[in-house]
């Protein structure tokens, strides 16, 4: 395909950051940015970029995703990721998943097997026949994460799900998403970072989006999808997520955001919450634009806070 222009972003979550976790967020984002431009550079396919930039994510503690994900009632850690390729339509997803290191890796490998979500002990076993890396559930939980559930700590800064969107060379769009949930869910909630429309969807025709924020309230909007269709009368991917946040607003309380990627490589997000943490990459960059606030200047990585 010709003037296809590459592209990735990924997201850290819609959610409160604290003052002292900004840097935190913006060296995570920019990692896992530059993580997938260079499976990018090489080749790669978009699937494949987004697990790589998403496997950055899942290994910061910084984020609700894999390692360092917030617990649930039980004082667990429960996790859900998908994916979705834009040129065929497939996907695949895992729920409630505990010990697969990088749940977003079990959803890839669900969806080059067949479409469908496994959750818990079916998907932990689809995982450990695949050759993921598995480990001890305790070991995704963080001490921060511990301290906070044992004091019942009121969570005013947990960026809320991980995802990335990409474009590769041969214009295939693909989207993935992965999260911990929500803090103190109840043991078995699977949110909407599992369900195809509502925290990821990818369509070679017109975009592909992931999304973060309180699934209850993502779900009956259908949020991913909201944002793709808005790209259909050629739409900016700006606008789209800002229609597909306006959506929310109007029809459900609840804090979310979301990431957007058209077929031509534009580049959008939307949120409702005080912040959300991006970055994204094209070849027109020469490193990646790094945000928790869309309104104020890319931070640079010459310029990284200490
Ligand atoms: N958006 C993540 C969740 O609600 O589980």
């Amino acid at each position: 395909m010709n003037n296809v222009k590459p592209a990735i972003i990924v997201h850290g979550g819609a959610k409160e950051i604290s003052e002292d976790k900004v840097a935190a967020n913006h060296a995570g984002c920019r990692a896992a940015a530059e993580a997938g431009w260079n499976v990018l550079q090489s080749g790669g396919s978009a699937a494949q970029v987004v697990e790589a930039a998403i496997r950055v994510l899942e290994s910061d503690q910084t984020f609700n995703a894999s390692l360092g994900s917030t617990l649930n009632s039980e004082g667990g850690v429960e996790l859900d990721a998908a994916m979705m390729d834009g040129a065929t339509l497939g996907w695949g997803a895992v729920g409630a998943v505990q010990g697969v290191r990088h749940p977003i890796s079990a959803a890839h490998k669900v969806m080059e097997d067949k479409p469908r979500l496994l959750v818990a002990r079916g998907a932990e076993r689809f995982a450990l026949e695949h050759g993921l890396e598995m480990c001890a559930k305790e070991a995704l939980i963080s001490e921060e994460q511990y301290q906070e559930w044992k004091e019942e700590a009121e969570v005013v800064d947990r960026p809320n799900t991980v995802g990335c969107v990409a474009l590769d060379a041969n214009g295939n769009l693909a989207a993935g998403t992965s999260t911990g949930g929500t803090t103190g869910q109840a043991q078995g909630r699977i949110g909407d970072t599992a369900l195809v429309g509502c925290g990821l969807y990818a369509d070679n025709r017109l975009g592909a989006c992931s999304t973060t924020g309180d699934g209850e309230s993502i779900i009956p909007v259908v949020l991913a999808k909201t944002a793709i269709d808005a790209l259909a009368d050629g739409s900016h991917p700006d606008k789209a997520a800002q229609h597909a946040i306006d959506t929310l607003m109007e029809r459900v309380e609840g804090e979310a955001g979301c990431i957007v990627l058209d077929r031509q490589g534009r580049i959008g997000w939307a949120y409702n919450s005080q912040d959300m943490a991006v970055a994204y990459m094209t070849a027109d960059l020469s490193e990646p634009a790094v945000f928790t606030r869309k309104d104020k200047d890319p931070v640079h990585a010459s310029k990284a806070e200490q």
